[in-house]
């Protein structure tokens, strides 16, 4: 299988390529081929001639976004718009990532989200990456785009920044030796590594084309998480809760990120638990802090 990833550099595409590595692949981050140029999207896919483009790339600085409306839209919007029509004109197969942020969360907190439940965002990542999304489906159809939520993997990630603050590595743990973390806020952690196998399984198992919600399995709160990685590492540090009222950032946070994940399941994936996952992910020799 010939596989082009774009934005190969990040930190979903590092994984990504690790899954793929025994597979003929076409590595480019923005340097070498900039998914918001139409033309050169279209001359390099039609050069190339790839089975499958696995589109990593995006504009995922949330708080920022908000001031740079314009960039975001060319990169989150455009950019798969670009890739959806050269993967159109070649016959090639599109996968793309999408989030939960295209939700608003807002959805009472028993219930979770499917697929085509309605569209609420309220941030600019979020209008903008659905966007992406809906340029997708009305360019082609053979398409998977995945959303997924909290990704960690090898690159800046919450797991890291926990464990950097409570070792004292970041300045910001407090005299008394604890931590604060939201604990008003829901959703699924999910390691690069497991949205990576279901990408490979997917490709490699031809399920339904379409939209799939791809997190690691259960759910918990950013406080719970934090909680559970000092766990596993034999850390002691004191979690308290706070509220997202207590700690605003630029850019509004989703209450309910809660992915329901039946229909990727149902497509015959398997999606291990976010403890197992975040297990893994510790144990793994890539926690390079
Ligand atoms: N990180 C998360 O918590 C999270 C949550 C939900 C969804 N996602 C989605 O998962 C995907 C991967 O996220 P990530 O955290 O690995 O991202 P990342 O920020 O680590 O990597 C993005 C990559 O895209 C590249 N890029 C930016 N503009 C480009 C352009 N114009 N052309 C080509 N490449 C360009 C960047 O150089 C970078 O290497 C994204 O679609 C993101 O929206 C991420």
């Amino acid at each position: 299988m010939k596989v082009l990833i774009t934005g190969a550099n990040g930190m979903l595409a590092k994984a990504v390529r690790e899954r793929f590595e025994e597979e003929e692949l076409i590595l480019t981050d923005v340097e070498e081929l900039d998914i918001t140029n139409l033309e050169a999207v279209e001359t390099f896919v039609e050069s190339n001639k790839p089975d499958v483009i696995i589109n990593c790339a995006a504009y995922t600085a949330v708080d920022k976004a908000e001031e740079d409306l314009e960039l975001a839209r060319k990169i989150n919007a455009d950019g798969p718009r670009n890739l959806a029509i050269a993967a159109k004109e070649n016959d090639c197969k599109l996968v793309h990532i999408s989030t939960d942020y295209v939700f608003g969360g807002s959805l009472p907190l028993e219930e979770t989200y499917k697929e085509e439940d309605p569209k609420a965002p309220e941030t600019v990542y979020g209008v903008t990456k659905l966007e992406g999304e809906e340029n997708i489906e009305e360019n082609m159809e053979k398409y998977y785009i995945f959303r997924t939520a909290w990704l960690y993997g090898d690159g800046n990630n919450f797991v890291r920044t926990m464990t950097k603050v409570a070792l004292g590595k970041k300045d910001f743990l407090q005299e008394e030796r604890f931590v604060t973390v939201v604990a008003d806020q829901y959703g699924s952690p999910t390691y690069a590594a497991d949205l990576a196998q279901y990408i490979y399984e997917t490709l490699e198992k031809e399920i339904p084309y379409g939209i799939y919600h791809a997190t690691n399995d259960g759910f918990t709160t950013w406080y719970e998480f934090t909680k559970e990685i000092y766990k596993i590492l034999g850390i002691e540090c004191e979690v308290r809760p706070v509220t997202t009222e207590e700690f605003p950032r630029p850019a509004k946070r989703p209450t309910n990120s809660k992915l329901c994940k039946e229909k990727l399941k149902k497509a015959g994936i398997n999606i291990p638990k976010w403890q197992d996952a975040l297990k893994r992910y510790l144990e793994s020799d890539i926690f390079g802090i």
